[in-house]
């Protein structure tokens, strides 16, 4: 058996894009237990769902902060293992948008999040160098008052400081936010494993 196998990779069987909702009522009929990606704009949320999804490209990523303007969802067939939808959400904390439109997405994803009856866990992304702000402290008190919702944190963009430099920056970020945390990386696969571990938990 080769080192792949034994690590016991999750295998897609199918991903594909399903909906776009730019107002609460856009938002499809409820179906699979569903995932979402939540984090400040360009944090990564895109990259890690492509990450697990190992489909390059089906959630479009981009430089330019503020380019997931609405929830996307994507119906996802695990190889052996359930069907769930992972639901990219738009970024929050892009000071170059206008007033009118950050509150429109605060209100469709607080609507979203607070609504619906599918949603099983939330996924928060922080950038591992950021780490916990403000806006991720108001987001876990908002998950809060679903104390049903699983919410993961997930640390992202970790090739981005040095190996040694890792450890200490999960443990201080998983500190801060109060929950386990797993580090991941778009471009290494870093945790991708672990991340599936802890999702398809969430649906047993
Ligand atoms: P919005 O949709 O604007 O909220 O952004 P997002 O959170 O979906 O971020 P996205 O996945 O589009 O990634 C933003 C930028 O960060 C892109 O240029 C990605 O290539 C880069 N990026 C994402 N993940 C990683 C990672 O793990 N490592 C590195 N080095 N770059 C990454
Ligand atoms: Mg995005």
């Amino acid at each position: 058996m080769s080192a792949r196998e034994s690590t016991k990779e999750v295998r897609i069987a199918t991903a594909e894009f399903a909906a776009a909702a730019s107002k609460p009522d856009q938002v499809p009929k409820p179906g699979a237990p569903e995932i979402a990606f939540a984090g400040r704009s360009n944090v990564g949320k895109s990259s890690v769902l492509n990450m697990l999804l190992a489909r390059k490209g089906l959630a479009r990523t981009s430089n330019t902060p503020g380019r997931t303007r609405q929830i996307n969802f994507f119906d996802v067939k695990v190889a052996g293992g359930p069907e769930l939808s992972f639901v990219d959400l738009p970024g929050y904390g892009y000071a170059k948008v206008s007033k009118a439109e950050s509150a429109s997405w605060r209100g469709l994803m607080e609507s979203y999040l607070q609504n619906r009856a599918t949603l099983r866990a939330v996924v928060l992304l922080v950038d591992i160098r950021r780490g916990v702000e403000d806006e991720e402290r108001d987001l876990l008190e908002f998950l809060a008052l679903r104390p049903e919702l699983v919410v993961l944190l997930a640390a992202t963009k970790i090739d981005k400081i040095s190996r040694s430099a890792q450890k200490p920056a999960l443990t201080t970020l998983g500190r801060e936010a109060g929950v386990r945390i797993v580090g991941t990386s778009a471009e290494t696969r870093a945790g991708r494993e672990e991340l599936w571990a802890r999702i398809l938990e969430t649906l047993t």
